[in-house]
C-alpha cells in the first residue's frame, strides 16, 4: 500500500483567488514529489487554532498570507534570521516545532536578477511604501549591495522607522513622497497597496534614470496602473509581481521538500491562466 501524500496549505483571509495550490501542484508534478496542497480560508480569530490543528493532523508545512503573516511570526517556535528581521512569516515548516521563514524577499530578488537580468549591485533603488510587504523584501535587496536604497512613504514616520531598523545592513534611508522631487533611480519598486483601490501613489514624473526598471509587487492579468504610469514616464523594463509570487513559492517548496523546482514554466503557465 502506498503512503499518504504529505499535506501542505496556504492560510489566509480572503483566500479565494490564491494561485498557490496551482503553483505547488505544478512544482510537485515537475519534481516527482507526492503531496497535497490546499487553500484554506481561516476566520480572523482562529489562526493559531487552525495552525495547531493542521500540525496535529500531520500537516508538514504552511504558507501564510494576508492578514496572518505577523501572527505566524509570533506563533513560530524558531525563526530564520531573514524572518526575524522581516517581522513577518510567510512559510512555516512543521516538524517538532514550527520553523518560520520569510521567502518574499528572496522571491523578489530572484525574479529581478535571474528572470529579468536586472542588476541590483551599485544601483540606486527606490521602494515606495513602508508596510508589511516592504519590510519583507529589504534585507535580501541590501544583501546585494545597492548604491542606495530609499524607502518613500505617504506616512513618512514609517519610512524613517524601516530605514532605522535595517540601517546596519547597508545604505538605506527614508523620506516622504514629496521629498522624491528632483531625485531619480535605476529601479523603482511599488510596494504600496494603492493598486488594490486602483490608485497610484502621487509620484514625481522624473523618477526614472536612463534604462530604468519599474517593478510592481502586485500582479494582474493586465498591466497594473503603476506599470502604465512607469512606462509613460520613462521606465524601460516594467514588470509585475507574478514572478515574485512563483519564486517565493519555489523557495518555500525547497524548504519543505529539499528540492528546488524550475520556476519559468510555472510562471508562464500561471500567466496564461490569469483572466
Ligand atoms: P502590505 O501588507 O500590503 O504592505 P500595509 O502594511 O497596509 O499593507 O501597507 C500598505 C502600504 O501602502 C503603506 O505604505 C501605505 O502607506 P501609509 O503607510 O501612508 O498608509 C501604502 N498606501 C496604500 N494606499 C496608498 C495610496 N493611495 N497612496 C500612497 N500610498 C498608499
Amino acid at each position: 500500500m502506498s503512503e499518504k501524500p504529505d499535506r501542505y496549505a496556504v492560510f489566509g483571509n480572503p483566500i479565494g483567488h490564491s494561485r498557490s495550490p496551482d503553483i505547488h501542484s505544478q512544482f510537485a508534478a515537475q519534481t516527482g514529489q507526492s503531496l497535497i496542497y490546499t487553500a484554506e480560508l481561516i476566520e480572523l480569530d482562529q489562526f493559531a487554532k487552525a495552525v495547531t490543528a493542521f500540525a496535529d493532523n500531520g500537516g508538514k508545512g504552511l504558507n501564510i498570507t494576508v492578514p496572518f503573516k505577523q501572527e505566524a511570526w509570533q506563533l513560530a517556535t524558531e525563526r530564520s534570521s531573514r524572518a526575524e528581521r522581516a517581522g513577518a512569516v510567510n512559510t512555516l515548516v512543521i516538524n517538532n516545532g514550527l520553523l518560520g521563514d520569510n521567502t518574499d524577499g528572496v522571491g523578489l530578488v530572484r525574479d529581478l536578477v535571474d528572470n529579468h537580468n536586472i542588476n541590483i549591485n551599485h544601483q540606486h533603488i527606490l521602494i515606495v511604501g513602508a508596510g508589511g510587504a516592504v519590510r519583507g523584501v529589504i534585507e535580501p535587496i541590501l544583501e546585494l549591495k545597492p548604491a542606495e536604497l530609499v524607502i518613500a512613504n505617504r506616512t513618512v514616520e514609517k519610512a524613517f522607522q524601516l530605514a532605522k531598523d535595517f540601517s546596519d545592513l547597508g545604505n538605506i534611508s527614508g523620506c516622504s513622497l514629496e521629498a522624491l522631487e528632483g531625485h531619480s533611480f535605476d529601479i523603482v519598486i511599488n510596494g504600496t497597496s494603492a493598486s488594490l483601490q486602483n490608485e497610484l501613489p502621487p509620484l514625481p514624473d522624473t523618477l526614472f534614470n536612463e534604462n530604468a526598471c519599474a517593478y510592481d509587487l502586485m500582479y494582474s492579468a493586465s498591466t497594473t496602473l503603476f506599470m502604465e504610469w512607469a512606462k509613460q514616464n520613462g521606465a524601460v523594463h516594467v514588470y509585475d509581481g507574478l514572478g515574485m509570487l512563483v519564486e517565493q513559492a519555489a523557495e518555500s517548496f525547497r524548504l519543505w521538500r529539499g528540492v528546488m523546482p524550475e520556476t519559468r514554466p510555472v510562471i508562464q503557465s500561471i500567466r496564461e491562466s490569469l483572466v
